[in-house]
């Protein structure tokens, strides 16, 4: 392995170049498929399949594509319930549920549905059982992949099992008191996302998420996520602390992205404040481009059901936004850093112009320092 300008216990730690890390995106395997993984990996960074809502034999198929396509090392990405009691069982049986004891909500999709002329389709949610889970994990530790990444939920009981086959351990937190519970868990990282971020977020932001969270985990290595996007973000995260940066946004225009085309181009036009924060379609606070569907539920006069109900509430209108190829009806889950991305690139530019950058922003400081001495 060589060693980057920007080389970090990271780099040491998991064998890669640079101190980047693609983050594992979900969206039913769009966002961060093989391809993008391994062209991350090959660039010298850390490619995480975001696999949340794919089974273990779709898991396992993506793996070996990985490695099909690169021997660098790379990651995987689940969302783990909070605990495995808390799994989801049947999905039919809990769209039943909601459909009796929410009726209002119920009618109110019903209504957004014919609002937008979607003829009906059938939700296509995933089960979110503890069997589908651990076949979700089993994948990883059958296929030894080198690094695990929980991105919500309890991973303690995948840490003993991740020691066995030397699979290194993730966990994403928003807050000091989560950081906390993941170093318990055993993991071997904390990724500390800030407020900014794209996705399921928290209240903090960035600059002052991660400092607390460095000093309340020490030793404990943390990386920062939220709002990087270029050299200037990097150089950031490193200077509060972190090891290394947790990448989402940024990697959402790269060719290999398999995100819907509308959803890039929304992301090539927006301004920050478009990125906005909604619990319409998941019941989890979460930053998505702003659309119709959210503002309609921002004036229902209803508020989002808890997740996993609001999801499963939201599944059919999803399904049929998607039948109807309407993808601007769909989430867009995106981090406010995407008001100055407007270029669509390769994943390989995309890192090593944040590497190139970042180089570049230590050299301006460092002669800002030299000046500074010299006077
Ligand atoms: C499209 C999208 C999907 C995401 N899906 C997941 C996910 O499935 N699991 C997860 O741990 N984090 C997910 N996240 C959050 C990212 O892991 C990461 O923390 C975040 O993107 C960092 O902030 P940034 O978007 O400003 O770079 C998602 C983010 C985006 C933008």
């Amino acid at each position: 392995m060589k060693k980057g300008p920007l080389h970090t216990s990271l780099c040491d730690d998991l064998g890669i170049e640079h101190p980047i890390i693609l983050a594992g995106m979900g969206m039913k395997g769009r966002a961060t498929p093989p391809r993008l993984v391994a062209a991350v990996s090959e660039a010298g960074g850390l490619g995480v399949l975001g696999c949340s809502w794919l089974d273990g034999d779709e898991v396992r198929r993506r793996v070996r594509r990985v490695r099909e396509l690169t021997d660098k090392p790379f990651g995987v990405d689940l969302l783990l319930p909070a605990t495995m009691a808390e799994a989801m069982p049947d999905r039919a049986e809990m769209r039943a549920r909601v459909k009796r004891d929410y009726p209002r909500h119920w009618e109110f999709v019903q209504s957004l549905r014919e609002k937008f002329n979607l003829p009906p389709a059938e939700g296509k949610g995933g089960v979110m059982s503890a069997a589908f889970i651990r076949g979700q994990v089993d994948a990883c530790l059958e296929e030894r992949v080198p690094v695990f990444a929980a991105g919500l939920g309890d991973p303690s009981w995948v840490v003993p099992l991740a020691r066995k086959v030397g699979m290194k351990v993730m966990g994403l937190v928003g807050t000091v008191r989560n950081a906390q519970r993941q170093v318990n868990a055993g993991v071997d990282y904390v990724i500390a996302q800030g407020y900014e971020a794209g996705g399921h977020t928290g209240k903090i932001a960035t600059v002052a998420l991660v400092p607390q969270v460095v000093d309340a985990v020490r030793p404990v290595p943390v990386l920062a996520a939220g709002g990087i996007a270029d050299g200037r973000g990097l150089v950031a995260g490193l200077a509060l602390g972190a090891v290394g940066a947790w990448v989402g946004t940024a990697f959402l225009l790269a060719n290999e992205c398999d995100i819907f085309a509308v959803h890039k181009d929304e992301i090539v036009r927006g301004s920050a404040e478009d990125f906005v924060v909604t619990r319409a379609y998941t019941g989890k606070t979460a930053r998505d481009y702003r659309n119709d569907v959210i503002a309609a539920w921002e004036s229902s006069g209803l508020s989002a059901l808890p997740m996993p109900l609001q999801g499963v509430l939201m599944d059919e209108f999803v399904a049929a936004a998607e039948a109807a190829d309407r993808a601007d009806l769909i989430n867009n889950p995106v981090g406010q850093i995407a008001g100055m991305l407007t270029k669509k690139r390769p994943a390989r530019e995309i890192l090593l112009s944040m590497v190139d950058e970042a180089v570049a922003v230590l050299g301006r400081l460092d002669s800002m320092h030299t000046v500074a001495a010299r006077a």
